[in-house]
């Protein structure tokens, strides 16, 4: 047993090695040497080793890393993480400052300014002072339980320099570019895959099932908001509430700053924009958020973004390739896409090979051919296009004939041979090879298994290829049939990963209605319309029979939709392989038509309502409420969960500020029922 003493030295040494971890990562102003750091470190490694019970969670020795997950747990947000909308012209921005001022109704807003991160977000709950939970966001209502990485990331203190009962700190997990470069040379030396860019290698490193690699990688935070608390006194403003989190010793960068009017916003963009090159990590825009957060809570939200705040991006950037071939990609929905593979060229953080091209008609109205040098625009993270071909550079037979003739789509499927059609009114050509089609199939099978249908990790594109391509795998249906004898027979396939892609397909039967719905991949059937019907219908078999009428009903389906799903429940094969996913095993709760107990966000939860919701009755709400599982109560607690505020609401709003509780407006309540 440790004495009294040493049970103290431990304490001090925990602290001081945080202290000093704030210090050098978050203020980078250390004030010991690493020699000096690394004794005290090792001292309470070795006190923490002889005497077991004294290690602990939040101690610095266990941002090491420990023993690899299987895979990362789902966690559902507290307050949902939204994002934001973005603004790209100046223009935009002057008519986000008017909304605010007219929502307002006062002539000059202050705003709250900061850079836009180009990382990852995450939020951590720090329960009484101690970060319990990290994760990431997910799809804003459920993400990935990445605490053990999190654990490694030096500037993100494990306690907090106090100790409210809840403190959801959200913000931006990043590599700075020096440390990318590092990363990269060391990759390299050791013959390893190189990440694009910074952005990528934080996530990499953060989507690791094994902490001890995350541990090696540098990351940090910086933190921009935050989400559930409790026994927090709130300042007034997001100025004050960054200042709060740097007091408690959470990062927040230092280029964050107020200013008045749209005026003060643009002057600001400016200012970064120069700065951007010389800043140590990568953003591609800024952010600028009303400052008064009463403010904020009066203006809402809009479905998934607040109306207090914008994200005004940097413009894209541009870099002229030239076009080597066009090639056409057959996709899950049979929808050719055009697509020109170019000399290699680095624009925007990555070296592109390939771009997409849209459709036949956005080939034809910007002139592609071969051989053309073009120029190719790419923004943060989204796919690379080509944005106009340089005429003066056309390869040219003689003086008025190019050398290329132009673009044609082929008029039969390139991948299996099936007819080509294209709607009336439709922009893009499908093959009409359905799951015929080689393509088609391959990429229902990796939606089939994607992370947010039914998730069966280990189930790649390169996997899916050989499966298709072999013959062994037709439709869903099959995955679930095969065996150790038929995956340690494929290329690249040892027998650890066989087992583990056993284990995945299992695991993967045991889903819910809403996934399974999506994972089908009926045409025009997202995630969110795939919980609207899970939802709606509650059970498999009234989907599979609902007509038009039926379908109609549904929340946000429209006839294109609903017609979409009465062909495919309509096919018999499709129903066939339905019906063989659950002989194989595939299952799900089934509900009476809302989402069943326990299992959306609102579940569980008590409700306040307070003012007047724009178009719901308080009675509706409340049946709303009560069928996703949350209670709805007359008085705010420390215990209520949410606080729905419509117009002129009364003291329980000020309360619910007060208490730090999450609030919502109508469009927020609706989204976290959906959830
Ligand atoms: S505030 C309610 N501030 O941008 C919205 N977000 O599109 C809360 N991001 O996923 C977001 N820098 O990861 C905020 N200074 C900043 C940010 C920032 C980067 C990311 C964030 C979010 C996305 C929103």
């Amino acid at each position: 047993m440790a004495s009294p003493a040493l049970v103290e030295r431990a304490a001090w040494l925990r602290a001081e090695i945080e202290r000093h971890n704030h210090l050098y990562y978050g203020l980078d102003a250390p004030e010991i040497s690493d020699a000096e750091f690394d004794h005290l470190f090792r001292e309470l490694q070795a006190l923490e080793a002889q005497y077991p019970e004294l290690s602990s969670p939040d101690s610095p020795t266990q941002r090491v890393g420990g023993a690899p997950l299987k895979n990362f747990s789902q966690i559902t947000h507290r307050v949902p993480m939204l994002s934001l909308n973005n603004a790209f012209e100046e223009g935009e921005v002057a008519a986000f400052d008017k909304r605010v001022r007219e929502g307002l109704e006062t002539e000059a807003v202050d705003y709250a300014v900061e850079p836009k991160f180009d990382g990852l977000a995450i939020t951590l709950s720090y329960e009484q002072g101690v970060l319990t939970q990290a994760a990431t966001r997910g799809d804003g209502f459920t993400g990935e339980d990445v605490t053990a990485n999190i654990r490694t990331i030096k500037a993100i203190p494990l306690r907090l320099a106090e100790a409210p009962p809840l403190l959801e700190v959200r913000g931006e997990v990043l590599m700075l570019k020096a440390d990318f470069a590092e990363l990269n040379r060391q990759q390299r030396e050791r013959g390893e895959k190189e990440f694009a860019n910074p952005r990528n290698a934080a996530a990499g490193s953060l989507r690791q099932l094994d902490s001890r690699i995350t541990a090696t990688r540098r990351l940090t935070f910086f933190a921009y908001g935050i989400g559930a608390s409790e026994g927090v006194a709130l300042p007034a403003s997001h100025a004050g509430l960054m200042d709060l989190l740097a007091a408690l010793h959470l990062p927040v960068c230092r280029e964050r700053a107020v200013v008045r009017g749209a005026e003060g916003l643009l002057d600001y963009y400016r200012r970064i924009g120069e700065q951007r090159p010389m800043l140590p990590y990568d953003i591609d825009g800024v952010v600028y958020k009303v400052n008064d957060l009463r403010a904020q809570m009066e203006l809402g939200f809009v479905s998934r973004a607040p109306r207090f705040a914008v994200a005004h991006k940097f413009p894209a950037e541009e870099a002229l390739t030239v076009v080597e071939a066009i090639d056409v990609q057959v996709g899950r929905t049979g929808a050719l896409t055009p697509v020109a593979r170019l000399q290699p060229v680095f624009v925007g953080g990555v070296t592109v090979t390939n771009a997409t091209l849209h459709n036949e008609d956005e080939v034809h109205r910007k002139d592609v051919r071969i051989g053309d040098t073009v120029v190719v625009r790419r923004a943060g993270d989204v796919i690379p296009e080509v944005a106009r071909v340089v005429a003066e550079r056309r390869p040219m037979r003689d003086l008025l004939t190019p050398l290329h003739e132009p673009f044609a789509l082929p008029t039969t499927c390139p991948v299996c041979g099936s007819h080509v059609a294209r709607g009336e009114d439709e922009a893009v050509a499908r093959c009409s090879g359905g799951l015929y089609c080689p393509a088609q199939r391959k990429q229902a099978l990796l939606h089939f298994a994607g992370r947010r249908a039914m998730d069966i990790e280990g189930l790649g594109d390169k996997l899916v290829e050989q499966l298709v391509d072999l013959g062994l795998v037709g439709n869903p249906a099959d995955l679930y049939g095969l065996g150790m004898d038929i995956l340690v027979n494929l290329e690249r396939m040892a027998e650890k990963s066989a087992i583990n892609l056993l284990e995945a397909l299992d695991k993967s039967k045991h889903t819910t209605l809403a996934r399974f719905i999506f994972a089908l991949g009926i045409r025009n059937v997202g995630e969110a319309t795939a919980k609207d019907l899970a939802r709606h219908f509650g059970a498999l078999d009234r989907l599979l029979v609902a007509d038009t009428t039926a379908l109609l009903e549904v929340p946000d389906v429209g006839p294109v939709v609903a017609q979409c799903i009465v062909e495919f429940c309509g096919e018999a094969h499709n129903r066939e392989v339905i019906q063989q996913l659950r002989e194989r095993g595939v299952n799900w709760a089934e509900g009476e038509g809302a989402a069943p107990a326990g299992s959306g966000a609102a579940s569980g939860k008590t409700f306040v309502l307070t003012g007047t919701l724009p178009t719901l009755a308080r009675e509706d709400a409340k049946a709303m409420i009560e069928a996703a599982g949350g209670k709805v109560s007359g008085s705010v607690s420390k215990k209520t969960g949410y606080v729905v505020v419509g117009a002129e609401p009364g003291s329980k709003y000020e309360k619910a500020v007060e208490l730090g509780l999450p609030i919502l407006d109508e469009a927020g309540l609706r989204e976290l029922l959906n959830s």
